[in-house]
């Protein structure tokens, strides 16, 4: 996650908890399947890093301010904090059931976030990084912006990603955002990874190249005051994206003022616009320095949003905030832009009447279904197109055909040509690799498997596992076992190739067990396998993931159907 070289005498310090967040959801309607795939990604991700034994700290929630939740709430005739409580429930609910693990969960109406927030206003107004300025302007109810003549398309007009547009005049806060445009763009200049995937980086490029003008960071009550109060001017709320936005820092243990007060090296009101790109930077490495050690343990963060929400949220607004309040450049978070599910080759979306509802889902086909198919087809920051076909399909074809048969076939041979016992003999010490013509042994698939983890693609972790359930039914129909039983002479062949089986088995099971945990649990279970710690994410590791594990008389149990056909 953090990188070196390219910032010369910045020094990175390996943060000792791999810290990873999602966007945190609108809570203006209840939870979709593009939800889903985003929170399921993450939590893929985070289950990897504690496989490898890594402290993990995994920060998702919901955005409960702003216009849309207003207008939604007016709508249902609720109260706004009524209403966000009840979609609120809904997202925990689908977490639950989609066996979404976080560590902690953020709710921007909460005390703890508003106190941040505002503590952070509070500090760039001091700064004089906000001021007051009168607006007129188109504004996009949607996007909760005033748009200028560069949004508009070739016809003139603004795009329907705007929704509805209407004129507007007037007075707000404003955010001295053009006044880090360089700073910004030295910074992707000299982090090539600061965004992944690399195309998506390039688009933010070019998108800070036209940057102009200032962030508008408020709203007057008079129109919106389903928000977070600003301390300066109680006639005001700030800008739903202001407030969202500092849900990463807020929930982390982020102290706004601990930098002034603990260094001293920057009064309040210190304009930082004639400093020197370096003396800025060496300040800002001391304030930052001044967090609690609680923050600065997790600090800097994987971020996971979708490609909408990088430019300009993630990839301008939030990099500067981060930058105006002090973060060095070594301290900046990783975007990771994932793509779109879509419908039909349609966006999803409530208006047009496409959403797929991921309870159904998980009803339906269950969550490990679900969690596999997001997975493992699509790849991370290309869309793709959902349908219910496509993952009965895969279900079929990768979980309940190839691994879950040779689940079954595997420990119903141990079973019946062993009594469930196995021996590991001199031949059983390496994998088959050579003797079936096979494609990779396991010591490399955990290789490939760590790579397709490490860029965050599982589509491509899937790929590795089910590789090595498919190279296992490749043994048993090249070995055919059940004649290996009637000879005498080939009784220490048939124990090798029921040792493999099992041995990959409980391979592919750590292997999968971040993408489904149960069914990881389940073929454990299956096998006999560290019973003490059934249902704990703590039996599995990647470390375990070495050839030879079973001992020799180990006793496997009895084969349980994992994935059951689906019939359609
Ligand atoms: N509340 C803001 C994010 C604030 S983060 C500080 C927001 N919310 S959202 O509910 O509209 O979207 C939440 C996340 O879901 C975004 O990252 C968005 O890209 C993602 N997705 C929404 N629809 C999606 C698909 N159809 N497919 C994949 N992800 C999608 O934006």
């Amino acid at each position: 996650m953090l990188y070196s070289g390219s910032l010369g005498s910045v020094s990175a310090q390996m943060p000792k908890t791999f810290f990873i967040t999602t966007a945190i959801d609108y809570t203006n309607s209840p939870p979709h399947v593009g939800h889903a795939y985003e929170k399921v990604l993450a939590d893929v991700i985070a289950r990897y890093h504690r496989l490898k034994g890594e402290e993990v700290f995994f920060l998702t929630g919901v955005d409960q301010h702003g216009q849309k939740v207003q207008q939604s709430a007016a709508k249902a005739g609720i109260p706004p904090a009524e209403f966000v409580k009840d979609i609120t429930q809904k997202f925990v609910d689908l977490w639950k059931n989609l066996d979404v693990k976080y560590d902690e969960w953020a709710e921007t109406t909460s005390d703890r976030h508003k106190k941040v927030v505002q503590g952070i206003l509070r500090r760039l107004f001091d700064a004089g990084q906000i001021y007051k300025d009168k607006q007129a302007g188109y504004y996009s109810v949607r996007q909760e912006q005033f748009l200028t003549d560069k949004e508009r398309g070739a016809d003139g007009q603004f795009g329907a990603e705007w929704g509805e547009v209407e004129f507007r005049e007037e007075e707000n806060y404003y955010f001295r955002l053009s006044q880090y445009k360089d700073w910004l763009l030295s910074y992707l200049e000299n982090r090539k990874d600061a965004v992944i995937p690399g195309f998506r980086q390039t688009e933010l490029r070019n998108a800070v190249e036209r940057l102009s003008g200032d962030l508008c960071i408020s709203r007057p009550k008079s129109r919106l005051d389903w928000g977070i109060e600003l301390p300066f001017d109680k006639d005001f709320v700030t800008y739903v994206w202001f407030d969202a936005l500092t849900n990463y820092i807020s929930y982390a243990g982020y102290d706004p003022n601990a930098n002034a007060v603990a260094t001293g090296l920057r009064p309040v009101g210190t304009d930082r616009s004639n400093e020197s790109l370096g003396t800025a930077r060496a300040v800002a490495t001391r304030e930052f320095d001044a967090q609690l050690q609680e923050f600065r343990d997790k600090w800097p963060a994987l971020q996971i949003i979708g490609k909408d929400v990088l430019v300009p949220a993630h990839g301008i607004y939030w990099l500067i905030m981060l930058h105006a309040i002090g973060f060095p450049d070594d301290q900046m978070p990783q975007l990771l832009a994932h793509g779109w599910w879509n419908l039909g080759g349609a966006k999803i979306s409530k208006s047009a009447g496409n959403i797929i509802d991921p309870f159904v889902l998980a009803e339906k086909y269950g969550a490990e279904a679900v969690r596999y198919y997001l997975m493992s087809d699509i790849a991370t920051g290309k869309d793709a197109d959902f349908s219910d076909e496509r993952l009965i399909e895969r279900y079929n074809a990768d979980l309940a055909n190839s691994l879950g048969n040779l689940l079954n076939r595997s420990l119903t041979m141990i079973e019946k040509y062993r009594a469930g016992k196995l021996t590991r003999s001199k031949s059983a010490e390496s994998y088959p690799l050579e003797e079936y013509g096979l494609r990779v042994s396991p010591t490399l698939g955990i290789i490939e498997y760590i790579n397709a983890m490490t860029g965050h693609t599982p589509h491509l972790a899937c790929q590795v596992a089910l590789n090595l359930a498919l190279q296992c039914n490749q043994i048993v129909d090249a070995a055919k076992p059940w004649v290996l039983a009637k000879d005498s002479a080939e009784c220490g062949h048939l124990d090798q190739v029921l040792y493999t089986l099992a041995e990959s088995l409980r391979i592919i099971a750590i292997l999968i067990s971040p993408v489904m945990p149960r069914a990881a649990h389940g073929i454990f279970d299956q096998l006999s396998w560290k019973m003490e710690l059934s249902g704990k994410e703590e039996r599995f590791s990647l470390a375990d993931a070495e050839w030879g594990k079973l001992p020799d008389g180990h006793v496997v149990g009895k084969p349980v159907p994992l994935f059951p056909r689906i019939e359609q």
